[in-house]
Protein backbone atom coordinates (compact mmCIF):
# COMPACT_ATOMS: atom_id res chain seq x y z
CA UNK A 1 0.00 0.00 0.00
CA UNK A 2 1.51 3.27 -0.46
CA UNK A 3 1.48 6.17 2.27
CA UNK A 4 -0.55 8.48 1.72
CA UNK A 5 -0.39 10.38 4.12
CA UNK A 6 -3.66 9.72 5.21
CA UNK A 7 -2.45 10.00 9.41
CA UNK A 8 -0.25 13.43 8.87
CA UNK A 9 -2.08 14.96 5.63
CA UNK A 10 -0.38 18.47 6.46
CA UNK A 11 3.40 17.11 7.19
CA UNK A 12 5.90 16.36 4.67
CA UNK A 13 7.55 13.10 6.21
CA UNK A 14 11.07 12.52 7.38
CA UNK A 15 12.34 9.79 5.43
CA UNK A 16 13.20 7.60 8.37
CA UNK A 17 9.66 7.87 9.87
CA UNK A 18 7.89 8.03 6.26
CA UNK A 19 9.90 4.04 5.97
CA UNK A 20 8.80 3.19 9.17
CA UNK A 21 5.03 4.18 8.74
CA UNK A 22 5.41 2.06 5.03
CA UNK A 23 6.71 -0.65 6.77
CA UNK A 24 4.20 -1.34 9.49
CA UNK A 25 1.38 -0.69 7.41
CA UNK A 26 2.68 -2.73 4.64
CA UNK A 27 3.28 -5.82 7.65
CA UNK A 28 -0.60 -5.28 8.67
CA UNK A 29 -1.79 -5.41 5.09
CA UNK A 30 -0.38 -8.72 5.33
CA UNK A 31 -1.52 -9.50 8.09
CA UNK A 32 -5.25 -8.69 7.31
CA UNK A 33 -4.69 -10.47 4.38
CA UNK A 34 -4.97 -13.85 5.99
CA UNK A 35 -8.04 -12.79 8.16
CA UNK A 36 -9.78 -14.89 6.39
CA UNK A 37 -7.26 -17.52 5.24
CA UNK A 38 -5.55 -20.66 7.02
CA UNK A 39 -1.79 -20.26 7.85
CA UNK A 40 0.44 -22.74 8.97
CA UNK A 41 1.70 -22.53 12.29
CA UNK A 42 4.70 -24.40 14.20
CA UNK A 43 6.27 -24.19 17.18
CA UNK A 44 10.01 -22.79 18.46
CA UNK A 45 11.76 -24.21 21.58
CA UNK A 46 8.78 -24.68 23.86
CA UNK A 47 5.07 -26.21 22.96
CA UNK A 48 3.16 -22.89 22.67
CA UNK A 49 5.84 -20.51 21.79
CA UNK A 50 4.25 -20.07 18.29
CA UNK A 51 5.29 -18.64 14.73
CA UNK A 52 2.96 -18.70 11.86
CA UNK A 53 3.76 -18.36 8.58
CA UNK A 54 2.46 -14.77 8.45
CA UNK A 55 5.68 -13.77 11.14
CA UNK A 56 7.70 -14.76 8.36
CA UNK A 57 5.67 -12.92 5.37
CA UNK A 58 4.87 -9.85 7.81
CA UNK A 59 9.04 -9.72 8.56
CA UNK A 60 9.82 -10.28 4.90
CA UNK A 61 7.47 -7.46 3.96
CA UNK A 62 9.08 -4.89 7.13
CA UNK A 63 12.73 -5.68 5.72
CA UNK A 64 12.14 -5.50 2.00
CA UNK A 65 10.40 -1.95 2.92
CA UNK A 66 13.68 -0.73 4.81
CA UNK A 67 16.25 -1.98 2.41
CA UNK A 68 14.59 -0.26 -0.19
CA UNK A 69 15.06 3.07 1.41
CA UNK A 70 18.13 2.17 3.62
CA UNK A 71 20.22 -0.41 2.32
CA UNK A 72 22.91 0.04 4.90
CA UNK A 73 21.37 0.52 7.77
CA UNK A 74 21.50 -2.53 10.69
CA UNK A 75 18.27 -4.52 11.52
CA UNK A 76 17.37 -6.76 14.31
CA UNK A 77 14.37 -8.70 13.94
CA UNK A 78 12.49 -11.89 15.49
CA UNK A 79 12.67 -14.55 13.09
CA UNK A 80 15.99 -14.28 10.76
CA UNK A 81 18.00 -12.26 13.25
CA UNK A 82 21.13 -9.86 13.20
CA UNK A 83 21.47 -8.63 9.53
CA UNK A 84 24.28 -6.24 11.25
CA UNK A 85 26.45 -3.92 8.90
CA UNK A 86 28.07 -1.91 11.28
CA UNK A 87 25.42 1.32 10.45
CA UNK A 88 24.66 3.98 13.21
CA UNK A 89 21.24 3.12 13.07
CA UNK A 90 19.62 -0.12 13.91
CA UNK A 91 16.01 -1.32 12.93
CA UNK A 92 14.70 -3.63 16.00
CA UNK A 93 11.59 -5.40 14.19
CA UNK A 94 8.89 -7.83 16.01
CA UNK A 95 7.15 -8.95 12.73
CA UNK A 96 3.55 -9.96 15.16
CA UNK A 97 3.77 -9.34 18.59
CA UNK A 98 1.11 -11.30 20.06
CA UNK A 99 1.62 -14.43 18.18
CA UNK A 100 -0.38 -16.81 20.41
CA UNK A 101 -3.27 -14.34 20.00
CA UNK A 102 -2.82 -13.78 16.09
CA UNK A 103 -2.48 -18.22 15.71
CA UNK A 104 -6.22 -18.15 18.25
CA UNK A 105 -7.61 -15.21 16.25
CA UNK A 106 -7.72 -12.62 18.97
CA UNK A 107 -7.47 -9.53 17.86
CA UNK A 108 -4.57 -8.07 20.58
CA UNK A 109 -1.33 -8.54 18.34
CA UNK A 110 1.03 -5.86 16.62
CA UNK A 111 3.57 -4.72 13.89
CA UNK A 112 6.44 -3.20 16.67
CA UNK A 113 9.26 -1.79 15.30
CA UNK A 114 11.73 0.59 17.08
CA UNK A 115 14.58 2.69 15.51
CA UNK A 116 18.03 3.13 17.20
CA UNK A 117 20.67 5.15 16.15
CA UNK A 118 24.07 5.09 17.89
CA UNK A 119 22.57 2.77 20.48
CA UNK A 120 19.83 5.64 21.49
CA UNK A 121 16.41 4.30 20.64
CA UNK A 122 14.82 7.28 18.82
CA UNK A 123 11.57 6.50 17.15
CA UNK A 124 9.26 3.96 17.07
CA UNK A 125 5.84 2.35 16.07
CA UNK A 126 3.02 -0.15 17.08
CA UNK A 127 0.14 -0.98 14.34
CA UNK A 128 -2.79 -3.11 15.90
CA UNK A 129 -4.18 -3.80 12.64
CA UNK A 130 -6.97 -5.24 13.66
CA UNK A 131 -8.41 -2.80 16.11
CA UNK A 132 -6.92 0.40 13.79
CA UNK A 133 -4.53 1.82 16.52
CA UNK A 134 -1.34 2.92 15.23
CA UNK A 135 1.04 4.67 17.98
CA UNK A 136 3.75 6.23 17.18
CA UNK A 137 6.93 8.35 18.95
CA UNK A 138 9.94 10.15 17.89
CA UNK A 139 12.17 11.32 20.58
CA UNK A 140 11.56 14.89 21.92
CA UNK A 141 8.63 14.93 20.23
CA UNK A 142 6.10 13.18 22.34
CA UNK A 143 4.07 10.19 21.37
CA UNK A 144 0.24 9.39 19.44
CA UNK A 145 -2.33 7.18 18.74
CA UNK A 146 -3.81 7.44 15.55
CA UNK A 147 -1.92 10.63 15.21
CA UNK A 148 -3.59 12.12 18.41
CA UNK A 149 -1.31 12.93 21.25
CA UNK A 150 -1.08 10.61 24.26
CA UNK A 151 -0.13 10.61 28.14
CA UNK A 152 0.27 8.08 30.98
CA UNK A 153 -2.18 8.11 33.48
CA UNK A 154 -2.33 10.18 36.79
CA UNK A 155 -2.85 7.42 39.25
CA UNK A 156 -0.73 7.51 42.60
CA UNK A 157 -0.75 4.53 44.19
CA UNK A 158 -0.28 0.64 43.01
CA UNK A 159 -3.09 -0.23 45.29
CA UNK A 160 -5.47 1.91 43.22
CA UNK A 161 -3.26 0.92 39.96
CA UNK A 162 -4.79 -1.22 36.68
CA UNK A 163 -1.99 -3.24 35.74
CA UNK A 164 -0.46 -5.44 33.40
CA UNK A 165 1.97 -7.96 32.87
CA UNK A 166 3.48 -11.01 30.48
CA UNK A 167 4.50 -14.20 31.03
CA UNK A 168 7.67 -16.10 29.42
CA UNK A 169 6.79 -19.58 27.23
CA UNK A 170 8.76 -21.85 29.83
CA UNK A 171 8.59 -21.66 33.63
CA UNK A 172 10.85 -18.82 34.91
CA UNK A 173 11.50 -20.90 38.36
CA UNK A 174 13.10 -18.17 40.74
CA UNK A 175 13.00 -15.91 43.69
CA UNK A 176 10.42 -13.21 42.98
CA UNK A 177 9.62 -14.47 39.42
CA UNK A 178 6.52 -14.05 37.52
CA UNK A 179 4.51 -16.26 38.96
CA UNK A 180 5.26 -14.88 42.94
CA UNK A 181 5.10 -10.81 42.22
CA UNK A 182 1.47 -11.75 39.93
CA UNK A 183 0.25 -13.67 43.38
CA UNK A 184 1.23 -10.11 45.35
CA UNK A 185 -0.67 -8.31 43.73
CA UNK A 186 -4.00 -10.42 43.29
CA UNK A 187 -3.83 -11.27 46.79
CA UNK A 188 -3.97 -8.00 47.46
CA UNK A 189 -7.18 -7.49 44.76
CA UNK A 190 -4.83 -5.05 42.51
CA UNK A 191 -5.85 -6.37 38.78
CA UNK A 192 -3.10 -7.15 36.74
CA UNK A 193 -4.26 -7.95 33.11
CA UNK A 194 -2.21 -10.53 30.92
CA UNK A 195 -2.74 -9.35 26.93
CA UNK A 196 -0.24 -11.20 25.52
CA UNK A 197 1.53 -8.80 23.52
CA UNK A 198 4.58 -7.12 25.41
CA UNK A 199 4.43 -4.12 22.55
CA UNK A 200 0.57 -3.27 23.08
CA UNK A 201 1.06 -3.98 26.76
CA UNK A 202 3.15 -1.03 26.39
CA UNK A 203 1.48 1.50 24.23
CA UNK A 204 -1.47 1.27 26.64
CA UNK A 205 -0.05 2.12 29.84
CA UNK A 206 1.11 5.03 26.73
CA UNK A 207 -2.34 5.48 26.37
CA UNK A 208 -3.30 5.99 30.24
CA UNK A 209 -5.56 2.62 29.97
CA UNK A 210 -2.92 1.13 32.24
CA UNK A 211 -1.00 2.49 35.16
CA UNK A 212 1.82 0.41 34.57
CA UNK A 213 3.62 -2.95 33.62
CA UNK A 214 6.13 -5.36 34.68
CA UNK A 215 7.71 -8.61 32.84
CA UNK A 216 10.41 -10.38 33.42
CA UNK A 217 11.64 -11.55 30.00
CA UNK A 218 11.48 -10.13 26.79
CA UNK A 219 13.99 -9.86 24.06
CA UNK A 220 14.80 -6.69 22.80
CA UNK A 221 11.83 -6.28 19.50
CA UNK A 222 9.35 -7.16 22.23
CA UNK A 223 9.93 -3.88 23.92
CA UNK A 224 12.11 -1.47 21.38
CA UNK A 225 9.07 0.79 19.70
CA UNK A 226 6.79 0.06 23.17
CA UNK A 227 9.87 1.86 25.39
CA UNK A 228 9.84 5.23 23.42
CA UNK A 229 6.32 5.18 23.02
CA UNK A 230 5.84 4.95 26.64
CA UNK A 231 8.67 7.37 28.00
CA UNK A 232 7.05 10.10 25.21
CA UNK A 233 3.98 9.85 26.26
CA UNK A 234 5.44 10.91 30.34
CA UNK A 235 5.92 7.95 31.37
CA UNK A 236 9.11 6.06 33.09
CA UNK A 237 10.79 2.73 32.04
CA UNK A 238 13.21 0.82 34.00
CA UNK A 239 15.05 -2.53 34.26
CA UNK A 240 13.12 -4.75 37.00
CA UNK A 241 15.66 -3.18 39.77
CA UNK A 242 14.38 0.12 39.05
CA UNK A 243 17.86 0.98 37.10
CA UNK A 244 18.17 2.98 33.55
CA UNK A 245 16.46 0.17 30.89
CA UNK A 246 18.16 -0.95 28.04
CA UNK A 247 15.96 -3.41 25.98
CA UNK A 248 18.87 -5.82 25.29
CA UNK A 249 18.17 -7.06 28.99
CA UNK A 250 15.16 -9.15 30.00
CA UNK A 251 13.44 -7.77 32.18
CA UNK A 252 11.24 -4.38 32.56
CA UNK A 253 8.87 -2.25 34.25
CA UNK A 254 7.21 0.98 32.49
CA UNK A 255 4.69 2.71 34.51
CA UNK A 256 2.93 6.56 34.28
CA UNK A 257 6.07 7.90 36.66
CA UNK A 258 4.00 8.74 39.44
CA UNK A 259 3.62 5.18 41.11
CA UNK A 260 7.40 3.88 39.41
CA UNK A 261 9.32 3.71 42.89
CA UNK A 262 6.26 1.65 44.05
CA UNK A 263 5.94 -0.75 41.71
CA UNK A 264 9.66 -1.47 41.71
CA UNK A 265 9.63 -1.68 45.67
CA UNK A 266 6.65 -4.34 44.63
CA UNK A 267 8.18 -6.15 42.24
CA UNK A 268 11.32 -6.83 44.15
CA UNK A 269 10.00 -7.23 47.64
CA UNK A 270 6.73 -7.14 48.22
CA UNK A 271 4.07 -4.17 49.95
CA UNK A 272 5.03 -1.92 52.80
CA UNK A 273 2.17 -1.98 54.08
C1 LIG B 1 5.55 -12.46 23.25
C2 LIG B 1 4.56 -11.42 23.73
C3 LIG B 1 4.10 -11.74 25.14
C4 LIG B 1 5.27 -11.86 26.10
C5 LIG B 1 6.27 -12.89 25.58
C6 LIG B 1 6.74 -12.50 24.17
P1 LIG B 1 5.60 -13.01 20.62
O1 LIG B 1 6.01 -12.13 21.95
O2 LIG B 1 5.10 -10.13 23.72
O3 LIG B 1 3.26 -10.74 25.66
O4 LIG B 1 4.78 -12.27 27.35
O5 LIG B 1 7.38 -12.93 26.46
O6 LIG B 1 7.65 -13.46 23.71
O7 LIG B 1 6.19 -14.36 20.82
O8 LIG B 1 4.14 -13.02 20.55
O9 LIG B 1 6.27 -12.23 19.56
CA1 LIG C 1 7.28 -10.49 20.71
CA1 LIG D 1 6.87 -12.14 17.42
Amino acid sequence: MALTNQLFPHLPLPMLKKTLLKAVHAAAEVIRGFDDQDFLVSNKEGINNLVTEVDHVSEKVIIQTIKDAFPTHDIISEEVGELLQDSEYKWIIDPIDGTVNFAHRIPICCISIGIEKSGEMIMGAVFNPFMNELYVAERGEGATLNDKKISVSKKEKVINACLVTGFPYTYLDEPNGPLQTFERFIRKGVPVRRLGSAAIDLCWVAAGRFDGFYEHKLQAWDSAAGFIIVEEAGGKVTNLQGEPYSPYQPGIIASNGVIHEELVQVVNHGWTS
